[in-house]
């Protein structure tokens, strides 16, 4: 065991001013439901462009809403990448949707056009058809945003994109460039407020949309689908029954508010993203460099990187390189391997993420159309994500590169 302090794969980043904003927020008058969750709100859209921004309590709420405020329910289908965090599909689930999981590339670890109209001609072929399409932002690095759209438009399909990882990044249609969570190219977005993502609320997670209808349904749907809108009402204001207290339950909501303590974290972590995303891409510059110094880069790959893309590097991923003819059997046992090594010596990676359509309840529950996908497979027996947080520093890039090394037998 090394005697050095251990280093997770990712972790927050706070500092007197985030301290500062929870504690006057916790003396004021509101804990919850107040105006600093609006405020958060606006921030969010001042920082990813999208026209609106509904904050939750963290980013399953805020696929499960989004689902279920895009009309998905019983007896409609949805895909998303057979590698991402179990919530996507799980959200799909609690809407009561069927679930399709497409094939990832596994050289960057994502969906691409030509996967996701693989499992869309598979659905055909059962007679069923996507009603949304979730794409995943894996990574930190965004999917193919005009690729995606073109399959779903042609699919008839809707796009929620999983931008749990992405906020800060940026991508280019047709020499434009859009920021992530602008909705530029899909109906909504979602975030994630993780402590180990690009800024945190502890718990905590949002929509973004373009969409005033959809805005106003998963404000509804985050507060028990109760509203207060008169000239919605079933009963006239004159009747006594009714007055200023009176509110009406229209649809089977939840409570999945975000509170005003958390939000005033979220508005100051919010100042600090650019920073964060910065260093992030600094790290990242320097994982490369420092692995082709070590000469690693014949055994570890990192991930490839489309041209055009503002990486937000949620993860530093790399692979372990295959030899030829070698069994991806043997490629996950080399890469279980590397990872004990790592964790004896105190630096706490991670894998993301076992594919989905893998783990025991989709094997009981068994996707429409993608339960064996070899993308997927190929891409976790090699990877490995790297400690990649803002608070990192140079010289614990080199200490995980130098482990790197020893634990593949090259330093
Ligand atoms: C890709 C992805 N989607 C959704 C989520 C769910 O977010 P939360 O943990 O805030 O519920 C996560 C969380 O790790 C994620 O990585």
């Amino acid at each position: 065991m090394s005697a050095r302090p251990p280093i997770p794969y990712g972790r927050q980043s706070l500092d007197e001013r985030d301290l500062e904003a929870v504690t006057k927020c916790l003396q004021g008058d509101w804990l919850t439901q107040g105006p600093t969750v609006e405020a958060f709100e606006k921030g969010l859209c001042e920082h990813t462009g999208a026209k609106y921004a509904v904050a939750v309590s963290n980013g399953t709420a805020a696929l499960h809403l989004a689902y279920l405020a895009m009309g998905v329910t019983c007896g409609d289908v949805g895909v998303t990448a057979a590698v991402t965090f179990v919530a996507t599909a799980n959200g799909l689930r609690y809407a009561g949707a069927d679930v399709g999981f497409a094939d990832i590339d596994p050289r960057t670890g994502l969906v691409t056009g030509e996967t996701l109209q693989a499992a869309i001609d598979a659905l055909g072929s059962l007679g069923r058809s996507p009603k949304v399409l979730a794409p995943v932002d894996l990574t930190g690095q965004p999917f193919d945003r005009a690729a995606v759209r073109s399959v779903a438009d042609r699919a008839g399909a809707m796009i929620l994109e999983d931008a749990a990882h992405s906020l800060g990044g940026e991508y280019e249609v047709d020499g434009v460039r859009h920021r992530v969570g602008s909705c530029a190219h899909a109906e909504a977005a979602i975030l994630s407020f993780h402590p180990v993502k690009h800024i945190t609320t502890g718990e905590g997670g949002a929509i973004l949309t373009n969409d005033a209808t959809l805005r106003r349904r998963l404000l509804e749907l985050r507060s028990h689908g109760i509203h207060r809108e008169v000239s919605r009402f079933s009963r006239p204001e004159s009747d006594p029954w009714v007055g200023p207290w009176y509110y009406e339950q229209t649809d089977l909501g939840f409570n999945y508010r975000i509170t005003d303590m958390q939000c005033a974290l979220g508005l100051t972590q919010l100042d600090k993203l650019p920073r964060f995303v910065e260093r992030r891409r600094a790290l990242a510059v320097r994982y490369g460099e420092a692995l082709a110094a070590a000469g690693l880069l014949d055994r570890l790959v990192p991930l490839e990187v489309a041209p055009g893309i503002g990486h937000a590097y949620h993860l530093y991923v790399v692979q372990l390189r295959g030899r030829p003819g070698e069994s991806l059997a043997s490629l996950a046992q080399r890469r279980k391997d590397l990872f004990v090594a790592l964790r004896a010596e105190g630096l706490y990676c991670q894998v993301h993420y076992v594919p989905v359509p893998w783990q025991p309840y989709y094997r009981e529950h068994p996707p429409l159309v993608g339960a064996d996908l070899p993308g997927a497979a190929a891409y976790y027996a090699a990877s490995i994500s790297l400690p990649m947080f803002p608070d990192l520093n140079d010289a614990d890039v080199d200490r995980v590169v130098a482990s790197l090394g020893l634990a593949l037998g090259t330093a």
